[in-house]
């Protein structure tokens, strides 16, 4: 595989080369990317670390889904930047993550606090060619006890804060040449769920939104797409599991198992198999694939 991205000088075409100097046991020597999304290099290059010498943000990154992707980018050898709003378990991620991985807080609902985040990552750590859109969250409630508050809320964190995100980020992929955006959605981006509509609409949201970029910026070698995780074994799925105990009497068991029976593999997802897909959308073959939501869900969705 390694051989399709070792292409002669002359093909060699270079942007806006990633900042930093390589990290232990990075490729080392000039690489550069084409119109296309492809990889050219006048080197060797580790297939097995496909992302040496790209900067990836996290958003959500500490916990649960995105801090399994930012350990999957790190293994692709990527330079990562977690985005969270607790400094204390950013920290602690990160230096679980070893030496690539920094951290910025911000709170993703908050445009100025995205703005001066996004340029403290791009200082540390070089322009940012690769964005993992999944800082979200969910509460429930019947829709006709959803007040406006409440739905403005889950809008503003799980769809509009894409749009901050992904704006602040762009400018970077767009001189380079380059970028990858993958936005974690939901199951909830493709089928109904009673008692969480305005998670549902936002995540339906997302869908759309990764279709549209997808196309405006399909000639700018910049991908976008979704992955859409059914229950995933996070804090998230946690606080739903102890939710649905208390308002409907059973137990936390008897609670779980019933996420767990909406998979037909009978189990959660884990937040590993998330970032597997993740981090392949990533990679210089996943090149072709943009505009895609794709299901990580056990079969529970078959788009
Ligand atoms: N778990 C599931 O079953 C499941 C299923 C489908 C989709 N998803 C989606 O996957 C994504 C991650 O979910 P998860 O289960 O991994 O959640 P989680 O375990 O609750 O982690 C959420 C992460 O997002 C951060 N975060 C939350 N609100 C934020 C804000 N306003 N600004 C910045 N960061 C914020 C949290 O850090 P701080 O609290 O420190 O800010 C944390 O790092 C979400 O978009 C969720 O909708 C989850």
């Amino acid at each position: 595989m390694v051989r399709h991205y070792i292409l002669s000088l002359k093909l060699i075409k270079l942007k806006d080369f990633p900042k930093g100097a390589p990290e232990p046991g990075q490729a080392q020597g000039r690489q550069g990317f084409q119109r296309d999304g492809t990889m050219a290099s006048e080197t060797t290059h580790d297939a097995s670390r496909a992302l040496t010498g790209h900067h990836a943000l996290v958003t959500g990154g500490s916990r649960g889904i995105g801090a399994a992707c930012a350990a999957a980018l790190v293994a692709e050898g990527a330079r990562v930047t977690l985005l969270g709003r607790t400094a204390g378990t950013l920290a602690e991620r990160a230096e679980a993550l070893g030496g690539a991985v920094g951290w910025v807080a911000a709170d993703v609902t908050d445009e100025g606090s995205v703005a001066a985040a996004v340029a403290a990552a791009r200082e540390a750590r070089g322009t940012i060619d690769i964005l993992v859109n999944n800082a979200g969250g969910t509460a429930s409630a019947p829709f006709h006890r959803t007040d406006r508050a409440a739905w403005d809320g889950a809008l503003a964190l799980n769809l509009t804060s894409l749009f901050t995100v992904t704006q602040a980020v762009l400018a970077d992929m767009r001189r380079a040449g380059w970028g990858r955006v993958v936005n974690v959605a939901s199951t909830a981006g493709q089928k109904g769920y009673a008692y969480v509509a305005a998670y549902c609409a936002a995540k339906h949201g997302v869908i759309g939104l990764t279709r549209a970029l997808a196309l405006e910026y399909a000639r700018d070698g910049i991908t976008v797409n979704a992955v859409c995780p059914g229950f995933t074994d996070t804090d998230m799925t946690r606080e739903s599991v102890a939710r649905i105990a208390e308002t409907t009497g059973r137990s936390a068991d008897q609670a779980r198992q019933a996420l767990e029976s909406m998979n037909p593999q009978g189990r959660l997802v884990r937040p590993e198999d998330v970032a597997a897909a993740v981090a392949w959308l990533c990679r210089p073959e996943a090149g072709a694939v943009t505009g895609l939501a794709l299901p990580v869900a056990g079969g529970e969705v078959m788009p």
